[in-house]
């Protein structure tokens, strides 16, 4: 199994993924004032996101999702085989993305293009990427949830340190541009999370068509949706039994972690995490 590929200081999968390509995309990737880009740590609830704004895109009409592959529909921008479809877009380009704050392309922050930023509880975040990560031959993987843990605090996972992803990302949250929301929220109140994709997109669902992203975006139809439920993932990707829809919980993370751990993380959030207003993070 190889190691991480390393680029200033991001452990990035080592299949897949490649130097010239990230630095290029920070350096000289045009984003338009029209693109959308759903910007994630990984396991946070990406694939939903891109789900629901596919279908808020259709006007809740499922043909498209049922059709093209997910990573079709939002390429991933730094992933070597999807980030030639990105260029070659012509119009508005939905685009998915994992990239910290500091390798995004640097054209974003004179453009209008829009970014939702999806953050979801690190502590399910961790049980999440621990579960989908041993199931792909993207990097090394830990023998143990237990060494997954401390990989995890210490950042040496996959596009790095969940706190500083996040720290950094927020630092955007009063723009225009930015639009941040929480799996969490999603989860407790799906439909008012996408009135607000739709305000903020400046799109507009009569209330049917709302009902239909709802049902075209649930757990069980993106479980059953080959486009979207990661069955398509190319064998030099994936071993046996990769599953993106595990579970679809909030809260998981106490069926996995032991007392000691879940204070060593309260610990580590404390301390990460202070100066954000209280209430930015519904699971806290
Ligand atoms: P679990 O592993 O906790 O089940 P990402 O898309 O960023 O890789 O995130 C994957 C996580 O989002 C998985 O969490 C998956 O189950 C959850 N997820 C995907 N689609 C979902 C949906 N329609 N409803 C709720 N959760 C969903």
């Amino acid at each position: 199994m190889p190691d991480y590929l390393w680029f200033e200081g991001i452990p990035f999968p080592a299949v897949e993924y490649e130097k010239e390509i990230i630095e290029k995309i920070r350096d000289k990737f045009v984003l338009r004032d029209e693109d959308t880009v759903i910007l994630t740590y990984p396991k946070s609830g990406s694939n939903w996101l891109v789900e629901i704004v596919c279908l808020i895109q259709t006007k809740g009409n499922p043909n498209w999702i049922q059709s093209v592959p997910i990573w079709e529909r939002s390429p991933w921008l730094e992933n070597q085989g999807t980030y030639p479809l990105l260029i070659n877009k012509e119009g508005p380009r939905l685009i998915s993305s994992h990239l910290p704050f500091h390798l995004f392309p640097k054209s974003f922050f004179s453009s209008k293009a829009k970014v939702i930023y999806l953050i979801r509880n690190p502590r399910d975040v961790l049980v999440s990427g621990y579960f989908f990560w041993s199931k792909t031959k993207l990097a090394k993987n830990p023998d143990s949830l237990r060494t997954y843990f401390e990989w995890f605090l210490k950042g040496n996972v996959m596009f790095g340190s969940w706190f500083e992803h996040t720290r950094a990302w927020l630092s955007m949250r009063e723009s225009d541009n930015f639009l941040l929301l929480s799996y969490e929220d999603m989860k407790k109140d799906t439909k008012s999370t996408i009135k607000k994709i739709c305000d903020f997109l400046g799109k507009r669902l009569e209330p049917d068509e709302l009902d239909m992203v709802l049902k075209y975006s649930s757990f069980q139809a993106m479980k059953e949706n080959k486009m979207s439920n990661f069955s398509l993932v190319p064998e030099n990707v994936a071993s046996n039994g990769l599953v993106l829809l595990r579970k679809g919980t909030t809260g998981d993370w106490k069926n996995h972690f032991t007392v000691a751990e879940a204070e060593a993380f309260d610990k580590v959030f404390q301390e990460k995490m202070a100066g954000f207003p209280p209430g930015l993070f519904p699971w806290e």
